[in-house]
């Protein structure tokens, strides 16, 4: 089967969250199946890195819009040789040889960001329709690739689509004008779906009006998503109206790349039957971040992008309750001007026991899962979250609040069994009572080994997940009709 997995960024090319990581790992366990699959993303400024070499695909034309014609070029990169797939980017130096993938460094997101991804999916659209790119599948992620699925249906190219969502807060929103972009049949064809007086539209809703499934990346945040209406952002009636071709698939881990036993971003290198390089990573930790050097004190990590929905209210509303309780600190991350403020100026009043670090740095955020005791995720709503499944796998406990992703992947601690601490309310005070549960567990130091055994033990490799999707693909070509997942 033919596969091309569309999507905005693609670990470890470009990065900006879980999505990338997702790009980067479930293709290529696809691919490893036996899929002939290929990957398609924009060409970045850090894709084409410092002396990245590309193979030319000789693959080229002009997409119009808005009355103006917009050279592209596709190139391709294998890894290795012997790698089971090869990634094509498409250039095209004004939308994409920018710093940032979606954001100025200011953390501002680029005024046209919109153009920059109806451009990137009319590619897609001229290399099907070329002959170029022939597919039997689309696989679109998020709203940056879900248009392609209208555009598709518009020139009656019966290719089957698959939309998987990793975060209905993110919906792709535009208006009328944006439209003067559009081919006129696109833009009739989105009309269509809407009521006569509507001058808003949104990709991801017309992504799921006209996608042939739909998926997002965790049962519980697909089952919370049709119960809870405020959770999909105002799009709780579309999501009812096509439950039955909606499911949710739990997101799986390359641990090629997140296990302590063979991490290629760590110096020193540990595993469930031989714990003590913690203990180094640890120390390494606290030296680079600048805190005191203890290897009794409870160190609680964080890597995150710093959004509301990630839970810094609660964290930051018992940040001295916390230092009461004589645990350490680190957060690494970047995102809302406040949130740094705020981690800033907690940092500051605490220098030997919080660090704060507000850029973007995959080693350290490797360091930060191997050196930590602890990992704090106390996200509000969490489509999956990666974090606190690599955290498993590096022995470092999660904390979490019980939703999405979070309560599909951690079991909370009872003395026996369980692979992390999870509170179900979610308030300060509730995730207070959790860490203080998860700092008594800490002081004992033969049971607090046994959790981490048993968190290291745990296996979220792609193998299941990618299952299911291929469950999926053969459903969307008529193989198996009957497929149905929760
Ligand atoms: P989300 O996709 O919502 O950001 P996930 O938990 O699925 O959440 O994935 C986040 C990914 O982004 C992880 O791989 C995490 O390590 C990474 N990440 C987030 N912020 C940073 C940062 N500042 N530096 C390095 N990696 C980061
Ligand atoms: C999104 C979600 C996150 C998920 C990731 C990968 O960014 O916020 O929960 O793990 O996508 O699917």
């Amino acid at each position: 089967m033919n596969i091309l997995f569309t999507v905005a960024e693609v670990a470890p090319y470009s990065k900006a969250g879980g999505l990338g990581d997702v790009a980067g790992s479930l293709p290529k366990e696809l691919a490893k199946a036996g899929y002939a699959l290929q990957v398609i993303s924009p060409l970045y400024k850090v894709v084409r890195g410092d002396n990245r070499v590309f193979r030319e695909t000789g693959m080229s034309g002009f997409v119009r819009m808005g009355g103006k014609s917009h050279p592209y070029r596709v190139v391709a990169l294998k890894p290795d040789p012997g790698y089971p797939l090869e990634y094509l980017f498409v250039a095209n130096d004004f939308f994409f040889d920018r710093e940032g993938i979606y954001t100025r460094s200011d953390g501002e997101g680029y005024p046209d960001n919109n153009t920059r991804f109806f451009f990137f999916q009319y590619v897609i659209i001229d290399l099907i329709v070329k002959g170029h790119l022939q597919p039997e599948i689309i696989h679109l992620n998020d709203h940056h690739t879900a248009l392609i699925a209208l555009m598709l249906k518009v020139r009656n190219i019966k290719l089957p689509t698959i939309l998987t969502v990793h975060n209905f807060q993110y919906q792709g929103n535009f208006q009328e004008e944006d439209m003067a972009l559009f081919a006129e049949k696109d833009a009739q064809a989105v009309r269509d779906l809407y009521a006569p007086d509507t001058h808003y539209f949104n990709a991801l809703q017309i992504g799921l009006l006209t996608a042939g499934r739909i998926n997002t990346v965790s049962p519980t945040y697909a089952r919370e998503l049709l119960s809870d209406d405020g959770l999909s952002y105002g799009l709780s009636e579309t999501l009812k109206s096509i439950r039955s071709k909606f499911h949710g698939i739990l997101n799986g881990v390359d641990y090629d790349l997140w296990n302590p036993a063979k991490d290629p971003y760590l110096t020193v290198h540990y595993n469930s039957s031989e714990l003590a390089g913690k203990a180094v990573n640890k120390k390494i930790l606290q030296e680079n971040c600048g805190i005191s050097v203890r290897a009794g004190t409870p160190l609680i990590g964080s890597v995150s992008r710093l959004v509301e929905s990630k839970g810094f209210d609660l964290i930051l509303g018992i940040i001295d309750d916390l230092m009461e309780l004589k645990v350490q600190m680190v957060f690494l991350g970047t995102g809302s001007i406040e949130i740094e403020k705020a981690l800033g100026a907690v940092a500051a009043k605490y220098p030997r026991r919080i660090a704060f670090r507000s850029h973007y740095s995959e080693k350290l955020a490797h360091l930060i899962e191997a050196g930590s005791d602890m990992f704090l995720m106390p996200s509000r709503f969490e489509p999956c979250g990666l974090n606190q499944i690599y955290s498993l796998k590096y022995g470092t406990i999660p904390i979490v609040h019980k939703t999405g992703g979070l309560a599909d992947t951690i079991r909370d601690w009872d003395g026996i069994s369980g692979n992390g601490f999870v509170f179900d309310r979610y308030d300060r005070q509730a995730l207070l009572t959790t860490v203080k549960r998860a700092l008594e567990t800490y002081a004992q130091q033969e049971l607090w080994e046994k959790l981490m055994r048993q968190a290291m033990d745990a296996d979220f490799s792609w193998y299941r997940s990618a299952r299911e999707y291929r469950r999926l693909y053969q459903a969307l070509i008529g193989k198996d009709l009957e497929y149905e997942v929760s």
